[in-house]
């Protein structure tokens, strides 16, 4: 039935483009909140399913900008653990546009070095769509550039639920003394554990706020809002960001 709004999704990306970005100081990790897929839909008429399609292109289109640049990491916020209270209808088909963009895209990741990962509560996923994720982190796993990283079923306030679990369990069995925890101690029990924190947050449509995600790990990312709904992100607005984020001075909390 979606073949109709094939006609609405936006372009390849061609990689042209009159935005430059100096690759010094380009942000090692960059975490994306794609927001507006129903609401573009709806301003076309459209059901807020085809917003979604059309933002899978979107994904497949900064992936590859990311990775020409030589950004290390992409995180995306796909699925949040809130997302469940959507629709029957809108869960489902959200759950499958990861089965359909790893299968179709998997063989254009390979051949670009990309590796997949994912950050979120396996439990609760269909089948069909945890392993989609897993046959495409097992067959990416050698490659060593782009991570390109899906928070399915992601919240930042379980994550830290868990940690805390984890952390007691590890001070009642004696593993650790309570005086000896520290922000590594909590890091290393978060769900990003193996990468950095983001550099930059990109949050698309509008909206100012953070939504349950990476609450922890975005205590000095810069952030970038713009009000351009996912599915009409391009790669120049990507690049704007990182531009901007380029021009920003980090201190970290010093002077
Ligand atoms: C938020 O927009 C978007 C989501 C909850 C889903 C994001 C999913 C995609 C962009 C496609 C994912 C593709 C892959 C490959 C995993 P919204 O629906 O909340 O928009 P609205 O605020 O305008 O209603």
């Amino acid at each position: 039935m979606l073949h109709k709004f094939t006609q609405w999704l936006p372009k390849k990306d061609d990689g042209r483009t009159n935005l430059m970005v100096e690759n010094n100081n380009l942000p090692r990790h960059i975490a994306i909140i794609m927001d507006g897929n129903g609401r573009w839909a709806k301003e076309k008429g459209l059901p807020r399913i085809a917003g979604h399609r059309a933002g899978m292109r979107t994904v497949k289109n900064i992936t590859k900008a990311a990775n020409e640049i030589g950004i290390k990491i992409l995180t995306l916020y796909a699925f949040s653990t809130e997302n469940w209270k959507r629709p029957k209808e809108e869960v489902d088909y959200l759950m499958k546009l990861p089965q359909e963009f790893l299968v179709t895209e998997l063989e254009e990741l390979i051949e670009n070095n990309v590796q997949v990962k994912m950050v979120g509560e396996e439990a609760g996923l269909p089948p069909y769509t945890l392993e989609a994720v897993k046959t495409a982190i097992e067959k990416t796993k050698e490659n060593d550039g782009l991570i390109l990283n899906f928070a399915l079923n992601y919240g930042s306030r379980n994550e830290m639920v868990n940690a805390v679990k984890q952390i007691s369990t590890d001070v009642i069995n004696g593993d650790i003394a309570v005086e000896d925890i520290n922000e590594e101690t909590i890091s290393n029990k978060m769900l990003t554990s193996s990468f950095s924190d983001p550099d930059l947050l990109i949050r698309t449509s509008g909206e100012i706020r953070l939504s349950n995600f990476m609450l922890w790990q975005l205590a000095y990312t810069e952030l970038w809002f713009t009000d351009v709904r996912w599915p009409d992100f391009t790669r120049e607005h990507f690049y704007e960001a990182i531009r901007d984020y380029q021009q920003r001075s980090r201190r970290y909390g010093s002077i």
